[in-house]
């Protein structure tokens, strides 16, 4: 997947700022060690460092490195695949926002995050949920079908797992879970309808593989159509989304 840093950080704000919840569960305490898994344009990883932590942010984009390290300078911003890191230097804790949901080898994610915590390291982590994105994921498969596009249609850029799915590969890996919470979290899209186009161009563009560009506006007009019962409350735009959060420590 290419990632657009400017489109993310100009329309999908709300990621990070949304993010900043999550931050609150990390109890960050002056002088720790945290590393931001899959820090983006690294808003959040420069609000860990103002909390007093030393942190490192890692992404799997080039872009979104390029565009962290030239916005925050001071922050060791590397490029690496989740599923895929090690670190010599243990941390106190892994923060991660809205980012687990793309990465498809959970249990490799979760063991490399294990392996680079301290004993009692925290792991903190919000992601997609079961049953996030329901209505948008459904409305495109629809479209696509209808549209004979079949191969597309059946396309899983996410994985959104229930509670009890992640919570029992944390304790696999040897995590205790401390808390976790799966809750409904209608989120605003920016400019309205247009805001449907603007996000499946930013998070969906493989749903669109090898479609012209006019057809691809087609579908798109199309699904905001439909989409407008359930997401269009008074003028306002809410795409259904469903978080999934959780605090785990490593045990040994
Ligand atoms: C999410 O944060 O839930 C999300 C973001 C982009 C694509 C799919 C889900």
């Amino acid at each position: 997947m290419k990632w657009n840093a400017e489109l993310y950080d100009d329309k999908h704000a709300f990621v990070f700022q949304y993010g900043e919840s999550v931050l609150e569960l990390l109890e960050i305490k002056p002088g720790e060690r945290i590393l931001d898994l899959g820090c983006g344009t690294g808003h959040l990883t420069n609000e860990i460092k103002n909390n007093g932590a030393e942190v490192i942010g890692i992404d799997a984009s080039a872009d979104m490195i390029a565009k962290a390290a030239k916005t925050y300078p001071g922050i060791d911003f590397r490029v690496a695949d989740a599923a895929d890191f090690h670190f010599d230097e243990p941390f106190d804790a892994v923060f991660s926002n809205a980012v687990l949901h793309w990465v498809h080898k959970a249990d490799d994610a979760i063991k490399c995050v294990y392996d680079s915590l301290k004993t009692s390291g925290r792991f903190v982590a919000e992601m997609g949920g079961k049953g996030n994105n329901a209505h948008i994921l459904a409305t495109t498969r629809q479209v696509l079908e209808k549209r004979r596009y079949p191969h597309l249609a059946i396309k899983k850029p996410w994985y959104f797992p229930s509670m009890g799915d992640y919570i029992t590969r944390l304790e696999n890996a040897g995590f205790r879970v401390t808390s976790a919470i799966h809750f409904d979290r209608p989120t605003l899209l920016q400019d309205g309808r247009d805001g449907v186009a603007k996000w499946l161009n930013m998070f969906g563009d493989t749903f669109f593989e090898g479609v012209d560009e006019t057809e691809q506006e087609q579908i798109v007009a199309e699904i905001t159509d439909l989409l407008e019962p359930y997401y269009n409350i008074n003028g306002n735009w809410y795409i259904d989304y469903v978080r999934l959060r959780f605090v785990a420590l490593r045990e040994n």
